[in-house]
């Protein structure tokens, strides 16, 4: 196993951001609750824990406490804003509770020398987010910084490798952030980096292999990037005992169907995949629905179903794998009301199919994922990949789901994917889409008057879906998109763009 940094997490939103600076710097790091027993950290045999930042106020009733028995592990610790309020707190320091909460920039004062400083200026900005404050150190502990408004932003007790910082270096604003983990890790922790993606490559084939043994695993492949990773490294771990089955449920992008095959024969060359078309099953299904929620729950039904039948028709199957990453097991230990966005992908498979579950790809950030799918040999375009709803155009067709509704909308939707490739906003944007309004309006057309629908572009940068803002498209490639989806699409008469951020809005429609 790879040499590892244990984040405890005391709720804070920039958790995930810990851990993945500190895999940036090629250390594994995994996070756990902040109430993991002692036991359960020992055995995983952390070389350095981090204790995260929270929303809790350490003195305040029902606030996670401190785990004291991890101070007797002898491995380094650093305490960020609430684990630095924690430590103190915990070893005789004292705190003052917030009056005013102080947030943003601040320039960090060395007033000592120390390892977790070396190579980085005096005087850096660096992030606050916090109310309570540390107002004397405890016993055995040294300040090693402060800014303007705080006399203690940062503190060391050098003999029992114990640091704390009241700044968060794991945000970009902190402009030597990275810097600073990176020499807790390595100066203080003296820990080596063993972290990459082909020896995560390497290890997780051999994890694999050994899981299955000789059996048989079924794998949903639908084109996305999750799915194409794993079914490209058990493809290379397992061969011709991975079962793919591709569902086109008529949803789908327009030659979507076409590009997923070729790739999988191009890129996983003697893939055992079958395609099946399950679109006139979905059709049927769909007609006369247009509550959103309700479509959504037929796709998801008819998925499972769809391919359930199509997995027991392999015989002794044992494995299901799924394309489960970091942040959906992240999430499912967060604490009640951090979750921001549930997810919608397509659940109960595993449960109702009695199978046991392969997931490669459960310990990876997303950027990890793309990583290990480029070394794995698949191409940029498909690890770029916008996101794509599991449901497919189906929730981008408001209003009930007709077969000549998913071809007009694969038209417009093409030719927006068309122009921003070709205009290179296609890597800018977080994920560009078509929605069709069951909306219809007059227009003119030659001589004629027209009596069509129309069809919102949607396009947004985000960093992770929860929060986006509308892109600022040039007007010309706007105006190039909506003069072509008019004038090529048969049934659409007006283009408007969407320019609502989210929240409140979101960004699909429905
Ligand atoms: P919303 O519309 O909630 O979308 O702002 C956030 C992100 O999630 C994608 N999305 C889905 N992805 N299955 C998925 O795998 C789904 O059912 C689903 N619904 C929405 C959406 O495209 C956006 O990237």
């Amino acid at each position: 196993m790879y040499n590892t940094v244990l984040i405890l997490d005391y709720g804070s939103q920039l958790t995930q951001l810990i851990a993945r600076r500190v895999r940036e710097a090629g250390v594994y790091s995994e996070i756990r609750p902040c109430t993991t027993p002692a036991a359960e950290i020992k055995a995983m045999g952390p070389r350095a824990i981090i204790l995260s930042g929270g929303p809790a106020s350490v003195a305040e009733a029902g606030a996670p406490a401190l785990n004291r028995e991890i101070l007797e592990l002898g491995v380094p610790i650093l305490g960020i804003c609430y684990g630095m309020q924690l430590l103190a707190h915990n070893l005789g320091g004292r705190l003052a509770t917030a009056v005013n909460r102080e947030y943003g920039p601040a320039g960090l004062k060395f007033d000592a020398a120390s390892p977790l400083w070396d190579d980085i200026p005096d005087n850096s900005t660096v992030w606050m987010s916090h109310g309570d404050r540390v107002l004397a150190a405890p016993d055995g502990f040294r300040v090693i910084g402060s800014t303007a408004d705080l006399d203690i932003a940062a503190m060391a007790d050098d003999e029992r490798k114990i640091y704390a910082v009241q700044f968060h270096p794991e945000v970009h604003h902190s402009e030597h952030g990275a810097a600073i983990l990176r020499n807790f890790l390595f100066k203080v922790a003296d820990i080596a980096p063993d972290w990459t993606m082909s020896s995560f490559i390497e290890e997780s084939i051999a994890r694999v292999r050994e899981q299955v043994g000789g059996s048989k695993v079924v794998l949903a492949l639908s084109g996305g990037v999750d799915s194409t990773v794993v079914a490209a490294m058990l493809h290379r771990a397992i061969g011709e005992q991975l079962y793919c089955i591709f569902v086109d449920h008529g949803l789908l992008r327009l030659n979507e169907v076409k590009g997923v095959m070729d790739n999988a024969a191009r890129y996983m060359p003697g893939l055992n995949l079958k395609m099946v078309d399950a679109s006139q099953r979905f059709l049927n299904a769909l007609k006369g629905v247009t509550d959103p929620e309700q479509k959504r729950k037929i796709i998801g039904r008819l998925f499972i179903e769809v391919f359930e039948e199509e997995a027991k028709a392999i015989s002794d199957v044992k494995f299901l794998a799924q394309g489960t990453i970091y942040p959906d097991v992240i999430e499912s230990f967060a604490p009640q009301g951090t979750v921001i966005k549930s997810h919608h992908n397509v659940g109960g498979l595993p449960e109702r199919m009695q199978l046991e579950l392969v997931e490669p790809l459960r310990e990876l950030f997303k950027d990890e994922v793309r990583a290990v799918g480029l070394e794995l040999g698949l191409p940029d375009t498909l690890i770029w990949r916008h996101p794509f709803p599991g449901p497919g155009l189906g929730v981008r067709i408001l209003g009930e789901v007709t077969a000549e509704r998913v071809a007009v909308l694969q038209q417009a939707d093409n030719i927006l994917i068309e122009e921003l490739r070709e205009s290179g906003w296609y890597s800018k944007v977080w994920q560009a889409l078509v929605v069709l309004l069951p909306v219809k309006s007059v227009g003119v057309m030659g001589d004629a008057r027209t009596y069509e629908n129309a069809v919102a572009l949607r396009v947004v940068d985000s960093v992770d879906a929860m929060t986006a803002d509308w892109s600022r498209l040039p007007a010309d490639l706007l105006g190039r998109i909506s003069t072509r989806i008019i004038n090529e699409v048969d049934g659409v008469n007006r283009v408007v763009y969407d320019i609502s951020s989210k929240p409140p809005s979101t960004i699909e429609w429905e």
